[in-house]
Formats: C-alpha cells, structure tokens, sequence
C-alpha cells in the first residue's frame, strides 16, 4: 500500500495555507529548471500534505513564465499522488456566477507559449487525456464542498489560455458558444504533465467573473477579480482543511488509471531510449 500524500497547487490569492501544522519549507532542485517557489510541507489531521504557490508570494510569475515542467517535477519527487489545483477563472454560465467552485472535468488547451511535456527526443510518450481529471478526487472534493456549505459545481470545460490578457469580446462569446464552463490561465499544461507524472489531478476553478460576454456586468479588470479573489481563498481554505481530514489515508488507486498513465504510453523501444 502507498501512503496518500496530498498536493495542494495554490493560484491568484493562494500563497499560503494557514491551517498546515508541523510547517517546513524544502527548495528542492529539477533539472527541468526552477519551480515557482520552495515546497512548503507540512500536515492536516496527521495527513502529508505538499504546499506549492503557482505564481510564487507577491505573484511574481506571470501564467506563461511558470514553469509547470519543474512544478510537477518536485511535487513528484516530494511523493506527491493526488494533487488538486486551486485556480481562479471566469464563467461563461449565468448559473456560475463569481463565488462558485467548478469541479473542472474537461480542459481545452489554447496555450501555445509552454513546454507541454516531459517526453520528446530520446524518450516518446503519448499518455491519453480523454479524461484528464481523476474522478476519485473530484467525489472527494464535492463530498467536502457539500460539508463545508460551499456553491459548487460537479463538472464543467475549462478552456485555458495563454494570456496574460483576457479575451476579446469575440473569443469570450465563441468559447461560450461552445458550451465551455469557464476560462483561466494556468491549468494546461499543468493536467497534462500531472497525467505524465502518474500523479492523480483534480482541478477546482473559482469564479471570480464572467470574463466580458455577460451584457450586464462590465469587461473584467483586475480590480473585480481581486474582489472576488480574496473571499474564494478563504474558501479555498476551508475546503482544503475538510477534503484533508477525510481524506484516505492509502492511496486509492485510480479508477481511469491516472496513477499508471506510463504503462500503456511509451512507445519509444527500451533499447533505443537515451540514457
Ligand atoms: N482568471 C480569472 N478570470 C479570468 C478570465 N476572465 N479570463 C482568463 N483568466 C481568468
């Protein structure tokens, strides 16, 4: 059996997570570069839990300079198996208005700016991502959403963007034509290399606007999302703390195979694999 060790990706408004007891922060080196901040490790209700800000304190890492390679990298190294994203996005649903919680189930990956995989020259992997969300995770995110008394979404298309503008009026109403939930920066190619890691990803997108399609709220601005932003991190919070305390303490394996993605991905011989 594996023990459960639980990573926590906070975005916008998430530098910290005040609840974590036995606190100790670990600068963990990968040779896919620099991640976005040292590992804060610590404990909730006894369980592991690995802490890493998206966009390091102070926000200093716009969504196209982070460096997602080397993320993934050490939150695996640091025996990472089930991750949830915390992530702030827009909506594109007048029934998810700004507070909501969306249990992302799909992405649609817009990014083009990003180094999107660990595989390539030398070593070719193709792991499926037809289901990118481990669905184990995201019952246990919902059963905590439902205990904590949160609005929340079971499912729901985030498209990712490169950024770091938002959309034009145009874009927003074509992603909203095509029946996409809501919009952010940071979740691709971060699924994908968690998937290429065996690392079990689950995504919570939190509304803090309706982009601009919406004709009775203004363009988003900064200034709207970061209004939203700081009550959905005290949220964020709290359902942190509950999904820890009940969490399992084994890890449960993977009913669509997230945890074993390599065993049916590598198609490079073994014999031809660089050293
Ligand atoms: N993050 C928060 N709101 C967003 C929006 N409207 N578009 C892209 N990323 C966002």
């Amino acid at each position: 059996m594996t023990k459960a060790v639980l990573g926590i990706i906070g975005g916008s408004g998430i530098y910290d997570l005040p609840g974590l007891e036995n606190v100790r922060d670990e600068a963990v080196q990968s040779p896919w570069g620099e991640p976005s901040a040292p590992l804060r490790h610590g404990t909730i209700a006894g369980l592991p839990i690995v802490f890493l800000p998206r966009h390091d304190k102070g926000h200093r890492l716009s969504p196209s300079d982070i460096n997602y390679r080397a993320n993934i990298d050490v939150l695996k190294r640091a025996g990472v198996t089930d991750l949830i994203s915390l992530s702030a996005c827009g909506s594109f649903k007048e029934e998810l208005p700004p507070g909501t919680f969306v249990l992302v189930d799909q992405f649609v990956d817009r990014t083009h700016k990003r180094e999107s995989s660990f595989f390539g020259r030398g070593c070719v992997a193709h792991v499926s991502m037809a289901h990118p969300v481990s669905p184990r995770l995201r019952i246990h995110l919902a059963a905590a959403a439902e205990a904590e008394g949160l609005a929340f979404a079971r499912g729901g298309t985030y498209i990712c963007i490169e950024g770091p503008q938002f959309s034009s009026l145009a874009e927003s109403l074509t992603y909203k034509s095509h029946g996409y939930s809501v919009i952010g920066m940071t979740n691709m190619p971060e699924a994908k290399l968690a998937r290429e890691a065996e690392i079990c990803y689950a995504s919570v997108a939190m509304v803090t606007d309706f982009d601009c399609w919406h004709p009775d709220h203004d363009a988003v601005t900064v200034q709207d999302i970061i209004r939203v932003l700081n009550s959905n991190a005290e949220k964020a919070k709290t359902l942190v703390a509950r999904l820890a305390t009940d969490f399992p303490r084994e890890h449960e394996p993977c009913p669509i195979g997230s945890d074993r993605a390599l065993d049916t991905a590598l198609i490079t011989a073994p014999e031809a694999r660089d050293p």
